[in-house]
This record gives structure tokens, sequence and C-alpha cells, in this order.
């Protein structure tokens, strides 16, 4: 788990930061660029870890993959293998996103089942189902599952769940299959039209990308192209709230407020003043942070899972108490016990609620990262508490954030990485 961060808390953040390319559009992204067995230069493509396994994917099955600064040129002409090996699969578990471009291409893939995580168990079975729907034969031997057809066809697939990973599964299989799909009930994520755009750029033909009902006509090939990344919006989420809590003044620069509306709804609700134009966002907190009654996660639209750690310690620090509902994942308060050891006053109704209880303060701790997000909101506790917190396991963070120590220092944080 490599480093920790060592940080010095109680000082307010000022300053600017330029936002990144999306880590949850350019994963499926990448794996798109299998399907036109050429060339696709992305850019604004972040520089974490995840997006470097993708690569190293993209390699090992023979495509040629060139960087210059945030651009990726990826050549997909020279693919030679199916087979992803367990230890890319289980270092990343989005990497079950190259089953639909790999069945699309190749009408086969053998990869591994990514397993569950501190969120829950992360099943794939909206993702299995709907390939069987289309034709493919699924062969599960352990953990190995073998995937093959003799052509996909189109059909139409509704949802029981608006799963994120499997919307763009799905559309990513049904690129070339014969005939229609349409996918009703699907997640309209951001990044899910982002896809859709980086797909329609290339010649594929696709309706509704970013709606809850998405219709793909199957094309024979897909031709080269470019296509430059949207923001990530949890990375931007994740600053603002780093800012709010450290009684600071942030602009966030290379940002589409649009996508976290419901995000800045709830900081304005909480006292923060927010100025937005369409490439900035300015938040400043001078006031005292004022709880609201209650937080629920939902899919996008409304407020992402992913901002739920960081939207945890915010309401920490405010006035008053917040019930928080966490629907979309079974697990994700691995955080909560480490947010406690800071002083934090949070109560666990169930696995998926939790009560907290604002207080001026929390001080500085010890701490273990357990997830991504879980461990950015570490990090943000750290920021505002008084005192020295250590946050150890950074690899979980530098997996969806790049740069956060300089960005950090550059707005005043006093913050190292000790590996
Ligand atoms: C994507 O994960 C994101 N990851 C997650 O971000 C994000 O939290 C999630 O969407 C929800 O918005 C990437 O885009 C790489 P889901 P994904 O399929 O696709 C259940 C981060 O921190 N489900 O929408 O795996 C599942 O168990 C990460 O950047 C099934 O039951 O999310 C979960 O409870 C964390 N069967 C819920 O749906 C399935 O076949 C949401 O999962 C698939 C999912």
């Amino acid at each position: 788990m490599l480093g920790k961060y060592v940080i010095s808390g109680g000082k307010r953040l000022k300053g600017t930061v330029k936002i990144n390319g999306s880590k949850n559009a350019a994963l499926p992204i990448l794996a798109a660029t299998v399907l036109n067995g050429s060339v696709n230069v992305l850019e604004n493509c972040p520089q974490i870890s995840d997006t470097k396994t993708a690569v190293d994917i993209l390699r090992h099955l023979g495509c040629l993959v060139n960087k210059e600064n945030k651009t990726l040129i990826i050549n997909s002409a020279s693919m030679t293998k199916t087979e992803i090996p367990r230890e890319l699969v289980k270092k990343m578990r989005s990497s079950i996103i190259f089953m639909g471009p790999m069945l699309a291409r190749f009408k086969k893939v053998t990869l591994y089942y990514p397993g569950g995580c501190e969120l829950g168990k992360r099943p794939i079975d909206l993702h299995l189902s709907a390939f069987k729907k289309m034709g493919a034969q699924i062969e599960e031997i352990g953990d190995k599952i073998i995937c093959s057809c003799e052509k996909l066809n189109g059909c139409e697939v509704n949802l029981t769940f608006p799963s994120v990973g499997a919307t763009q599964n799905i559309i990513l299989a049904a690129v070339f299959a014969d005939g229609e799909t349409v996918i009703k009930n699907c997640a309209m994520e951001p990044e899910i039209a982002d896809l859709c755009d980086f797909l329609g750029k290339h010649g594929a033909v696709i309706e509704g990308g970013g709606t809850s009902r998405i219709k793909i006509t199957g094309v024979k090939k897909l031709t080269p192209s470019r296509h430059k990344i949207i923001p990530d919006r949890i990375e931007a989420g994740t600053y603002l709230i780093m800012a709010a809590v450290s009684g600071g003044k942030i602009t966030l620069e290379n940002v589409d407020f649009r996508h976290i509306s419901s995000l800045l709804d709830i900081l304005s609700e909480m006292g923060c003043e927010i100025q937005k134009n369409s490439h900035s966002i300015t938040l400043e907190m001078s006031k005292q942070l004022l709880n609201i009654p209650s937080i629920k996660t939902l899919p996008y639209p409304g407020i992402p899972t992913d901002m739920q750690p960081q939207l945890t310690v915010l309401c920490a620090a405010a006035k008053g108490v917040c019930e928080f509902e966490e629907t979309i994942f079974e697990n994700r308060t691995a955080h909560i016990p480490e947010l406690i050891k800071m002083g934090a006053d949070i109560k666990q109704k169930s696995d998926r609620e939790f009560i907290v209880r604002g207080r001026n303060s929390l001080k500085g701790a010890e701490v273990y990262a357990r997830d991504l997000r879980g461990g950015a909101a570490l990090i943000t506790a750290a920021l505002s508490a008084s005192g020295t917190t250590i946050v150890n396991n950074s690899s979980h963070i530098e997996r969806g954030y790049e740069n956060i120590v300089e960005n950090l220092l550059k707005i005043g944080a006093d913050i190292t990485l000790k590996i």
C-alpha cells in the first residue's frame, strides 16, 4: 500500500486548481480503443494508477500506446491476445469493461472475476446476462470467465439497476452487433455520454447517451479519431469540499459545473458562496457551516455515491445533525471508524445509514485509507483537523487523484507524501 500522507491541519486553503480529465470517463474510453483496430488519440487523459493499469492491459493485448503529456495515442491494429491476466484484473476491478469491446471485435475474451472490494460484493451479473441475451456463451471455471460468440445480435435490455459499468459494457458490445440494441433504465452519468460521444466520433451509431434509454445500431467498422476526455467531476467536488471544510476560497478551472449541480446545491445550502461560469467554479466559505437534515446518494443526477465520504467529513465539521443514506453500495462506510478516531461524532444505524453530529474541530490522528474516495475523505478531514494526521495506504488515493500533493501545496496545505 506504499506511502503515507503526513498533514498538518488548520490552514485555510486559498488559490486555484486545474481539474484533470475524468478517471471514470477515461477507463471505458481506453477499453473502447480496442474496437477500431486503428489509431485513437485521447486528450486530457488523467495520469493516475488506474489509467496506467488500463494502458498495461492494452499493451498486454498487443496495442501500441504512446504518451505525449496528457495525450495518449493508442493503435489497436496489432492486437494478438484475447485474455487479460488475473493479476491485471485484480489490480483494477473496472478491467471488466474490456469484455464488451473484446467480444465485439474478436468474438472472444477471457478474464477473471474482479471480486469484491471495501464497497461491497461488486457483482457483474447485469453485464453477463446482457452478453448472453446478445448471443454470447459464458463459461466460468473458478474465477475465470471465458466469453465467446459466433456473432452478437442486437436486443432490448432492461437494466434492473442503472449500473454505470453494465451500461458501458453493453454499449461497447453492441457497436458491431447485428441490428439494434436498446438499453432501458440505463445509467445517465456524464461519463456515459462521454463514451457515446467518443464512439460517435469513430462512426458508431448511438442515440440517447446520457439519458435513461440508449439505442445502438450496429455498424461494420469504426474509423480512427481524436477525443478530449471530460473533466473529473468527483475530483472537482473533492477539492470544493476540502476548501469548504478549511474555511478557505478556491477556484477550479477546466470544470463543468453542470456535472456536479446536485453537490453545488448542497454546498450552497450549507453556507458556501459559489460562483460559476462555463469553465470554472469559485467557492468561498467564510461563515459557520450548517448541516442540512439528510443526504441520500442516488444514481445521476442525484448526489453521487463517490462524494459521500467527503460529504461525511463536511457534515462532521458543520453545526447540527445530518442523516446519511448510501443507496448505491452496501458497504461504503470504511471511512467512518477512521473519522471517529479523529473525534468525529458519527453513529452507524446500518450498513447503509449513519448519523453525523457536527462539531467544531477534528483532531489529528493516525488513520488508514481503505478505498479511493474514503482515502480522499481522510485527507479532507486532516486538512481541517488541529494537529498532525497520518493517512496510510496512499496507493488507494493515487488511483484517482493526479498530483494531489502538488495541488494542495499550491493552495496552502501542509502535506507531504512519505514512501
Ligand atoms: C462506477 O462503478 C464507478 N467506477 C464508481 O466509481 C461509481 O461509484 C459507480 O459507478 C456508481 O456511480 C468507474 O466508473 C470505474 P455500478 P460501477 O455498476 O460501474 C450493483 C470511484 O470511486 N451492480 O453502477 O462498478 C453494484 O453492486 C468508483 O471512482 C449489480 O448488482 O458501479 C452496486 O451496488 C467507486 N450488478 C451498484 O450496482 C452488476 O452487474 C452500482 O454499481 C453491476 C452492478
